[in-house]
């Protein structure tokens, strides 16, 4: 009997042994004569547990975890390929706590399939949004994305379906579908997470976007640092263009739509649509001003839809189950689930997909454990490096674009990085501003001058010189670069700083005197 063994090949196991626990089961299996079939899957996003080996038993899939190469031996002495009791086995997977409670729509098979099989992709749901667009008008299908609710998951929150609506709306002999996976957020790894867990997922949202505004080519404008999304998007767009689903014959609908990889550049800036268009184009990532929008003037000049991996990965999902199954869930205008990355000083990190709604509080302590050091924490930043810091008295606002909104933070691409009470605030103002020194594109005076004032400025308040004055005239440049900058970076970086200044003022104080 073949025993089917899951070991993730995704980029997060691999960095802690996976693949050297793949070696060392196999290598096991063999010395035994134990015949298994080793599946390299995605992550299920418990980090914590990873390398992850999941055996599929008669009673399901059993779990054990986190495996050393070192523990190999004691596992098959402990029969683990039928489910074995053994110390790292954690019972059946779909029971693990971390997973039972969450919503995984995107999420839902991340982890549980092949991620390159088109016939494991079809076997647990997917490409029936595909089927259910392809009897659709291009209207139906905005007006189905519209209805869900689904807004975007890159950042800054728009209503997708408007933005479908527009590149529709538009006359034009070529339209582009790209997909922003540039992913450059700190603390985050939903997107490269479902790129290597569930890529075919991507590719039929965008083949469905391409069917709904008329647009027959699409691009995945990824980040270089992710060479195993990478991998994992070429083998699927191979497989999908080998079973039909991509190409000029889409599922034998007689309609075209083919998909590309385009290597990032490697800067910030070129998550940013306009910028990651220029980069697209083979230019330097700079910030285009707008209008005209990507939508009726994007990439080489025709219309183009950008949206986020995450955003078009939730269209299958949406087109196969309803509009209205999608808006069930969430709270207020935030509709559907948000993968959430938990990550920096947290005890259990990793990616929790949940209604929009639940508190912070939840899932620090609920989902996360506390912090990694056991010491209270502080402070989270969420939404990336652009993200303000949040402070422990508002652990309980919802995670929800206006809820956070509410409280001068952003939800952004759900990303949140935690801080215990070690945490140096006024370091990490100087580190928002340094990040922007860094990664500004250089267009626009407010950020390129800026953010290397705001850095001279953070260090002679660290420095304890003219402290107070010093204070007065960093909020200043704050607000010059919120109101002058041309786009988020320069226009976001100072809400760091503003809530460090904030709500951690004795960390200034302290220097000030
Ligand atoms: C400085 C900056 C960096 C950004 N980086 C990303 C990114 O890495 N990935 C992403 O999807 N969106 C990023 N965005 C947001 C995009 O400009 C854009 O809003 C998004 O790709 C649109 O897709 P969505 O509507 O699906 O969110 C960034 C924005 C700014 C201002
Ligand atoms: S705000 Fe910064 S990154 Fe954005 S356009 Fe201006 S200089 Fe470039």
């Amino acid at each position: 009997m073949t025993t089917t063994v899951y070991i993730p090949g995704d980029a997060g196991a691999l960095s802690i042994g996976a693949g050297a626990v793949a070696q060392a089961i196999t290598a096991e299996a063999q010395r035994r004569g134990a015949r298994i079939a080793l599946v390299r899957n995605g992550s299920r996003g418990a980090y914590w547990l990873e390398p992850l080996v999941e055996v599929v038993t008669s009673g399901g899939r059993q779990a054990y975890g986190p495996v050393t190469p070192a523990e190999v031996p004691a596992l098959f002495a402990a029969d683990f390929l039928n489910g074995g009791a053994h110390p790292l086995a954690l019972g059946l997977t779909e029971s693990l706590p971390w997973l039972k409670g969450q919503q995984r729509l995107t999420f839902e098979r991340v982890g549980v399939i092949d991620p390159v099989s088109v016939a494991d992709y079809v076997k647990h749901g997917g490409y029936q949004g595909l089927k259910r667009a392809l009897s659709m008008a291009p209207g139906d299908i905005v007006q189905a994305i519209t209805a869900s609710g689904l807004r975007g998951r890159g950042g800054a929150a728009f209503p997708t379906g408007i933005k479908w609506q527009t590149v529709l709306e538009q006359t034009a002999a070529q339209k582009y579908i790209t997909c922003n996976a540039d992913e450059g957020d700190s603390g985050t790894f939903a997107d490269r997470m479902l790129m290597e867990g569930d890529p075919l997922e991507l590719i039929e949202g965008m083949t469905i976007a391409g069917l709904a505004v008329g647009a027959t080519q699409g691009y995945i404008y990824l980040r270089a640092e992710y060479p195993h999304a990478h991998a994992a998007l070429q083998a699927a767009i191979a497989a999908a263009n080998a079973a039909g689903y991509l190409g000029a014959d889409v599922a034998g609908a007689g309609k075209r739509f083919d998909v590309e990889v385009r290597l990032g550049a490697g800067a910030y800036i070129c998550g940013e649509e306009t910028s990651m268009l220029e980069s697209l184009e083979g230019r330097r990532g700079e910030v285009r001003v707008r209008p005209p929008l990507p939508a009726v003037k994007g990439l080489f000049g025709q219309p183009t839809v950008v949206n986020n991996v995450v955003t078009l990965a939730s269209v299958p999902w949406i087109l196969a189950h309803g509009a209205q199954a999608y808006a069930q869930f969430g709270m207020g205008k935030s509709r559907g689930t948000l993968p959430i990355q938990l990550a920096g000083n947290i005890r259990r990190g990793g990616l929790v997909e949940r209604a929009f709604g639940l508190t912070l509080r939840e899932l620090l302590y609920d989902y996360g454990g506390g912090s990694a050091t056991g010491k209270p924490i502080r402070a989270v930043q969420v939404g990336g490096p652009l993200g303000a810091y949040i402070p422990a008295a508002q652990f309980d606002t919802a995670l929800d674009y206006e809820a956070l909104a509410g409280i001068g933070a952003m939800l952004g691409h759900g990303g949140i990085v935690v801080f215990d009470d070690t945490v140096d605030m006024a370091r990490m103002a100087r580190y928002a501003m340094e990040f922007c020194a860094i990664e500004s594109c250089g267009k626009c005076t407010p950020c390129r001058i800026g953010s290397t004032r705001g850095m001279e400025v953070i260090d002679r308040i660290l420095a304890g010189v003219d402290g107070e004055r010093n204070v007065r005239l960093l909020e200043e440049l704050c607000e010059t670069m919120v109101h002058g900058s041309l786009c988020g970076l320069g226009g976001m970086a100072p809400f760091p700083v503003q809530s460090a200044l904030k709500y951690f003022r004795e960390d200034f104080r302290a220097r000030v005197g």
